[in-house]
């Protein structure tokens, strides 16, 4: 697993060959700053030099239940998301995961390699059947094999990601290599690449516990809310009783806060300790806040311009989903292949 966000031109794996980065988000819900921070902010840096395919994963977003109207509207607004962070789609392909049919028909064959043990392990399926303890549906146990098979269908060579995705990376690698110790060497072992600073950011009004999508307090900062709420919640965020601005075990909000304001400025922990000595938390939270949400404008404005442009929209999703589509279908045809369909 690659723990660095520096190194963005990644080693060639073959000599006319870019290297290949696969990522995606489910459109669930309002993203965090957490999802910017530990995704998207990263991928904008890593188009360069890269081929690059972002994909909004919406097959499985259904993994829990999603009203059809708001998972259809989410889909237009990541994708709105995903331009306005910086993602040229002349340089990357964008599309939507249930565009491309290769996603489920290859998920179908990597099921029969991979282990019900395996996907018993999971943390993520084991904290999902927990908050959706009455919806404990069989795509919620597989859903590590369709995200294996999103990333093995380009032949992908690095998937960056947030902390909470390792896992499912791990049981991507292992499904690849089993595969290929039956078939040859069919399938690309990617490797994740996880943000140094950025890849877990906490919930503000709990800081033990992952800022996420789904928590509806003011614990989660989303990447669209409005500057004065963006102030109000670094406010509020829960600190400890301390009063120095000092990076350390036991004060985990303040740890918190101070990756945040790292990610958005770039100043080292030591700067910022440096910059805030003597100031107190009140002033440091007030600081934090005003410069996400400074840092968040732009992205914002440039959001509300192309959300409501349908079209545009539409365009970049079929160009997308035709280039993705064709990578999609000849990996699926070396596979169905070599496990001995007739194709
Ligand atoms: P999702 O939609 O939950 O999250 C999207 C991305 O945001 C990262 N992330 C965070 N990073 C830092 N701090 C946080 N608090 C935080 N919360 C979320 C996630 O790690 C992720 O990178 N299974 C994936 C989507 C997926 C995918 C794929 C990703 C489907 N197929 C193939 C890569 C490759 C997910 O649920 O992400």
């Amino acid at each position: 697993m690659t723990e660095n966000n520096e190194n963005t031109n990644v080693q060639k794996s073959a000599p006319d060959r870019k290297p290949v980065i696969f990522s995606g988000v489910q459109p669930s819900g309002n993203l965090t700053i957490g999802n910017y921070l530990g995704a998207i902010k990263g991928w904008t840096d890593l188009q360069h030099e890269n081929d690059c395919i972002f994909c909004v994963v919406d097959m499985h977003a259904i993994t829990v239940r999603q009203d059809p109207s708001e998972l259809r509207r989410h889909t237009y607004e990541l994708l709105a998301l995903y331009l306005a962070a910086g993602i040229d789609p002349e340089k990357c392909i964008l599309f939507v995961q249930s565009h491309v049919p290769g996603h489920a028909q290859l998920s179908w064959v990597l099921g029969c390699y991979t282990m019900f043990g395996e996907l018993s392990r999971m943390t993520q399926f084991k904290d999902k059947s927990k908050k959706n303890a009455d919806n404990i549906n069989a795509g919620l146990f597989t859903y590590p094999v369709l995200m294996a098979a999103d990333i093995l269908l380009y032949m992908t060579d690095l998937v960056p990601v947030g902390q909470d995705q390792k896992q499912h990376i791990e049981i991507a690698r292992t499904i690849a290599g089993r595969f290929n110790g039956v078939y040859g060497d069919v399938f690309k072992i990617p490797e994740g690449f996880i943000p140094k600073t950025g890849a877990k950011i906490m919930s503000l009004s709990d800081p033990e516990k992952k800022m996420s999508k789904s928590d509806s307090d003011f614990g989660s900062v989303r990447i669209l809310d409005s500057r004065d709420d963006i102030i109000r919640k670094f406010k509020k965020a829960v600190t400890d009783s301390d009063t120095v601005v000092r990076y350390a075990q036991g004060k985990s909000g303040i740890n918190n806060l101070m990756n945040i304001y790292s990610c958005f400025t770039g100043k080292s922990l030591e700067q910022i300790e440096h910059e805030f000595s003597g100031q107190g938390y009140g002033a440091f939270k007030l600081a934090v806040g005003e410069t996400v949400a400074d840092a968040l404008a732009p992205l914002q404005s440039e959001y509300h311009r192309i959300v409501s442009d349908k079209q545009y929209l539409e365009g970049i999703m079929k160009s997308g989903a035709d280039s993705a589509g064709r990578i999609a279908a000849r990996t699926l045809r070396k596979v169905y292949k070599k496990i001995g369909f007739v194709v």
